[in-house]
């Protein structure tokens, strides 16, 4: 199999639900997961590789998926995002209105402390 042109990473991680800071798992990450596997496979997208992750420390606005190698971070991510989230994994722009960067990796529960 050739290397893939790009990788997605999707966090499913799940936390204790006592913990202060909420899982992209609990938020519907693995359902995220299992669509874009089911979307590449109706596409045949063999130059995509989906890839479940652990936590991508973006918590506060899971479910997180990364793109590699284009740097690009989407949160809030629902199963119906999938389609233009694929389109991009096939060539096409960033789904702009997903798109997360360094301030969303800053947000913290107020009662963490840090
Ligand atoms: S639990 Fe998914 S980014 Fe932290």
């Amino acid at each position: 199999m050739p290397m893939p042109d790009r990788f997605v990473f999707v966090c499913i991680n799940e936390r204790d639900p006592s913990h202060p800071r909420p899982s992209c798992n609990a938020n519907g990450g693995a359902d995220v997961f299992n669509a874009l596997r089911e979307e590449q496979g109706r596409r045949l997208a063999t130059g995509v590789k989906v890839v479940a992750c652990g936590c991508l420390e973006a918590c506060m606005v899971g479910p997180v998926v990364a793109v590699y190698p284009d740097d690009v971070h989407y949160g809030g991510v629902t199963e119906a995002d999938v389609p233009a989230i694929m389109d991009h994994l096939e060539g096409g722009e960033p789904v702009d209105v997903l798109r997360i960067g360094p301030p969303e990796w800053e947000l913290r529960p107020p009662d963490m402390g840090y």
